[in-house]
Formats: structure tokens, C-alpha cells, sequence
């Protein structure tokens, strides 16, 4: 088999920069990750990230959610332009939106999330202001399986900064995001090897289960 013929396909989907994006889009360029990102879809016309697909020579398309009525509709239509894809792996790179159940359902085990929190601290929004305003030492980003339940799937890893005295939710984010453009194309690799599986909701490294909080968690 040639080298090309083993290669995973990956779909990546951002709503915004797409500095996450771009770190597994030169990760794979540069032959660390087997694999090829075969799209990258928006929910937003305007995020950067088409813009880096663009200049990547991937195709770039944008189901935009303000064109339907539910987040049914909006998961179906977005269901239907991945499978033209047929990708082995879905990676939400800062994609702000909920999926719906239903959704996630189609693709266990195959979509991975990164979220800027030591999960399962802080799900959802303005992460790091809450780290702060909670008197928190430390702070970071956790890469984990996506399943059903918001921000709750099994994490595969965590990246962690400390919090220093004074320092504002701007600033604490910077530096929680050198870190996820380190650690997210580690992680889609070990995928793209057939190294990390999710089975019964856990992650599995090299058949070895995971601890809650992920690889090389203490
Ligand atoms: C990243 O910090 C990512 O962790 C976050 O959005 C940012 C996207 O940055 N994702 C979430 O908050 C998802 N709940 P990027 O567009 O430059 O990769």
C-alpha cells in the first residue's frame, strides 16, 4: 500500500480564527499527521478559518445556522455536507455550536473537541474569566471525544498554565492557546495512527484506558 493510500481523511470545522486548524493543517502538510483535512466547514461566512482552508487548497463551505429554523434542520444539513466527505475523523476546532444528540450519535468515536478549561471544570463559555474569578492557580485546555452531553466526553488530554496574580482573561487565553495548538495535532496524530479509540465512553491510548484526566494526567 502507498503511503498516500493510508492516509485518514479529517473534516475540520471552526466558527472563528482557526489557529487550531492551522497547526493540524501544517502538522498534516508537514507529514506528522497521516492524514489529509479533505474540508473545513463554517457555520460562519466570515471565519478566518475558510480563509486558511482556502490558502491550504482544501475546500472550504459554510452551512451557515441563521438559514434554519431548528437545530435539527441545521444538524441534518450539516450531517449531509460531512458524509460527502466520508471522513474517519470530524475535529471541532473552536466550533461554538451545540450539537444536537441526534448528531453526535453518527459519529461516536470519531469526533474530537478541544475546549479551553481542565475539563470537568468549566464547560461552556468564558472559561478562563470563571478560572480567574474562582481564585483558580492553574488553568488550560483539554482535548476530549465528543458524545452526546456538552463539553462531557472522554478527555484525551489536558494541557495546563498557571494563573498568575493580576493577569486578565485576554492574557490567561493567549497563553492557554499556545498550549491547544500544541497538544490538539498530538492528539488527532495518535488517531490517525489507530492508536487512541473510544470504546464504552472511554479513551483508549495503546489499549491502555485513560484517566479521567487524560494522558500523563498526574
Ligand atoms: C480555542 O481556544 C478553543 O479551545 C475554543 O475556541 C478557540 C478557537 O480558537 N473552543 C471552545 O471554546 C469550544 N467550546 P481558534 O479558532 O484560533 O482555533
Amino acid at each position: 500500500m502507498s503511503d498516500a493510500a493510508k492516509l485518514k481523511s479529517i473534516v475540520v470545522l471552526v466558527s472563528g480564527n482557526g489557529s487550531n486548524l492551522q497547526a493540524i493543517i501544517d502538522a498534516c502538510e508537514q507529514g506528522k499527521i497521516p492524514a489529509k483535512i479533505t474540508a473545513v466547514i463554517s457555520n460562519k461566512a466570515q471565519a478566518y478559518g475558510l480563509q486558511r482552508a482556502k490558502t491550504a487548497g482544501i475546500p472550504a463551505v459554510v452551512v451557515d445556522h441563521t438559514a434554519y429554523l431548528t437545530r435539527e434542520a441545521y444538524d441534518q444539513q450539516l450531517l449531509a455536507q460531512i458524509s460527502k466527505f466520508a471522513p474517519d475523523l470530524i475535529v471541532l476546532a473552536g466550533f461554538m455550536r451545540i450539537l444536537s444528540h441526534e448528531f453526535v450519535e453518527n459519529f461516536q468515536g470519531q469526533m474530537l473537541n478541544i475546549h479551553p478549561s481542565l475539563l470537568p471544570k468549566y464547560k461552556g463559555l468564558h472559561t478562563h474569566q470563571r478560572a480567574i474569578d474562582a481564585g483558580d492557580q492553574e488553568h488550560g485546555a483539554s482535548v476530549h471525544f465528543v458524545t452526546a452531553d456538552l463539553d462531557d466526553g472522554p478527555v484525551v488530554l489536558q494541557s495546563k498554565v498557571p494563573i498568575f496574580e493580576n493577569q486578565d482573561a485576554e492574557e490567561l487565553a493567549e497563553r492557554v492557546i499556545v498550549q491547544e495548538r500544541q497538544m490538539y495535532p498530538l492528539v488527532v496524530k495518535w488517531f490517525c495512527q489507530d492508536r487512541l479509540i473510544m470504546l464504552n465512553n472511554k479513551a483508549f491510548l495503546d489499549g491502555i484506558e485513560l484517566e479521567e484526566q487524560g494522558y500523563a494526567a498526574n
